[in-house]
């Protein structure tokens, strides 16, 4: 049994709709594309479900976040991949995949034919079990990658009004998953390993800015330490949780956000691997010239950086996919991505957005005691990474343009004073 496409989205997530649009807006013909995807739910907008979704009123639920939404596009919902001739085969994971073949095998035993490949599978969140601890089962231990994770985290949370709740991992997840859960009036404990909260991109001073509100919104910080075992009651449900140092917390729910994998799996030993990731040109093409890797999972040239990256979020995954379809369907039409990467959260009233790279010196500018401040990173005597919580849209524009310039820098103390107005005027 099979079916044979001229072009196969593996994978539903946020790249995977953001590339069925381009693929529709470039004209695609009925019939010719396929989204094999193991949700069960057409693509949507995965940063909803840290956020909106997690609301103790009105909480974001489909159809209203599927992709494209978040980038203000049109929203497509599974009756617009119909009207559009786009086969949307949902609830159905690839389990092989054959590049020299240009064939696929799904978990319902079908063999689904390709003639390009566009890998969109994103990443999995790590297990606790990796680090050499058990209990990831248990039934308010809550981690958060998809819909049926979100939908899990609600109920759980619900089970446990005014509860107590330790989060482990001081990442993205872990400091978005907090404001959510204080906001729904759990009592949170976040424990993690490193110094200071976001350590792959704040610096210490950023840092303390979140945790001292965090602080004022009740949080408790253990930090510095990682978890070592569970404590478990008659019916397997997590009580207490033992950490390393010493200290025990006892608990009515856990979540757990200590980093994720890319899943490559299916191209281990068929594709080039940089990263963690599937490595690609400039054009999101990998090794083999059939196969197209975006989002998540792909390691691509970042042009203003020299090197190749493997990014985690969410512009990069729309951007990447709507460039491989361009390259795709267009390709004299179309140069070489030249992406500026672009990270964001929002927690409680706080937002903040960072363009570029944290490397070099670090310039800080504005008001940390108040609600807008922002730091610069310069290297090699240019601008090459930019800050900015609380902006106004035409501030946070100007940070990504001032970096996308890398204009020279000579005086840091000049820059310093400046603050965000160089960035306004540059
Ligand atoms: P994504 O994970 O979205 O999709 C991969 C898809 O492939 C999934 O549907 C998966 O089930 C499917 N799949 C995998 N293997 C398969 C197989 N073998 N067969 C079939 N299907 C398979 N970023 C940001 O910039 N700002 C933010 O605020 C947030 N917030 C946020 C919140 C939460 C809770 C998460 C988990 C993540 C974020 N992110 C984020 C990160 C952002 O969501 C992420 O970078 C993108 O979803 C990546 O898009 P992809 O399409 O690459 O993977
Ligand atoms: P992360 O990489 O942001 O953070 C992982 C954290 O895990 C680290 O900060 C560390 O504190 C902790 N950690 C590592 N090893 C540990 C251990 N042994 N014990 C305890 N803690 C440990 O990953 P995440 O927070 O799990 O986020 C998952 C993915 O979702 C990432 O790709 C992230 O980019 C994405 N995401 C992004 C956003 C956003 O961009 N606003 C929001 C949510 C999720």
């Amino acid at each position: 049994m099979g079916r044979a496409f001229v072009y196969v989205i593996l994978g539903g997530g946020v790249a995977a709709g953001y590339a069925a649009l381009e693929f529709v807006k470039k004209g695609v013909s009925h019939g010719e594309l396929c989204i094999i995807s193991d949700e069960p739910v057409a693509p949507y907008e995965r940063p909803a479900l840290s956020k909106g979704f997690l609301l103790p009123e009105a909480a974001a639920r489909l159809p209203s976040f599927h992709t494209c939404v978040g980038a203000n596009e049109e929203r497509l919902t599974p009756k617009w991949y119909k009207e559009h001739g786009i086969e949307l085969v949902l609830g159905t994971g690839v389990k092989s995949a054959d590049v020299k073949r240009k064939t696929l095998l799904t978990t319902t035993g079908e063999t689904i034919s390709y003639k390009i490949l566009i890998v969109a599978t994103g990443a999995r969140a790590l297990k606790l079990e990796e680090f050499g601890v058990s209990g990831s089962d248990a039934e308010n231990v809550c981690y958060l990658r998809d819909i049926a994770d979100a939908n899990r985290l609600v109920n759980v949370m619900q089970s446990c009004p005014g509860g107590n709740a330790v989060v482990i991992g001081g990442g993205y997840i872990g400091m978005e998953c907090v404001a959510s859960l204080v906001i729904n009036k759990i009592n949170v404990t976040m424990v993690f390993p490193e110094a200071h909260c976001m350590a792959r991109l704040f610096t210490p001073k950023i840092a303390n800015y979140y945790e001292e509100y965090y602080k004022s919104r009740g949080v408790n910080f253990v930090k510095g330490t990682v978890l070592s075992s569970f404590d478990f009651d008659s019916n397997g449900k997590v009580t207490g949780v033992d950490l390393r140092d010493g200290t025990k917390l006892s608990v009515d729910m856990v979540v757990v956000g200590i980093g994720i994998r890319p899943n490559t799996g299916l191209f281990e030993g068929q594709l080039t691997l940089e990263k963690g990731g599937i490595k690609v040109n400039g054009m999101l093409q990998s090794s083999n010239s059939s196969v197209y890797a975006i989002g998540d999972v792909a390691a691509f040239p970042v042009k203003a950086f020299g090197e190749t990256r493997r990014l985690e979020h969410v512009d990069s995954a729309r951007k990447s996919a709507k460039h491989a379809v361009a390259a795709i369907m267009e390709p004299e039409k179309t140069g070489e991505f030249d992406y500026l990467p672009f990270f964001y959260s929002r927690v409680f009233t706080l937002s903040w957005q960072f363009y570029g790279d944290t490397v070099g010196e670090v310039v800080y500018y504005g008001d940390m005691s108040g609600s807008a401040f922002g730091a610069y990173w310069i290297s090699k005597g240019h601008l090459v990474g930019a800050f900015l919580e609380g902006g106004t849209k035409e501030e946070y524009e100007a940070i990504a343009k001032a970096t996308r310039l890398r204009p020279e820098i000579e005086d840091l103390t000049e820059l310093e004073r400046q603050g965000l107005k160089f960035a306004v005027t540059v």
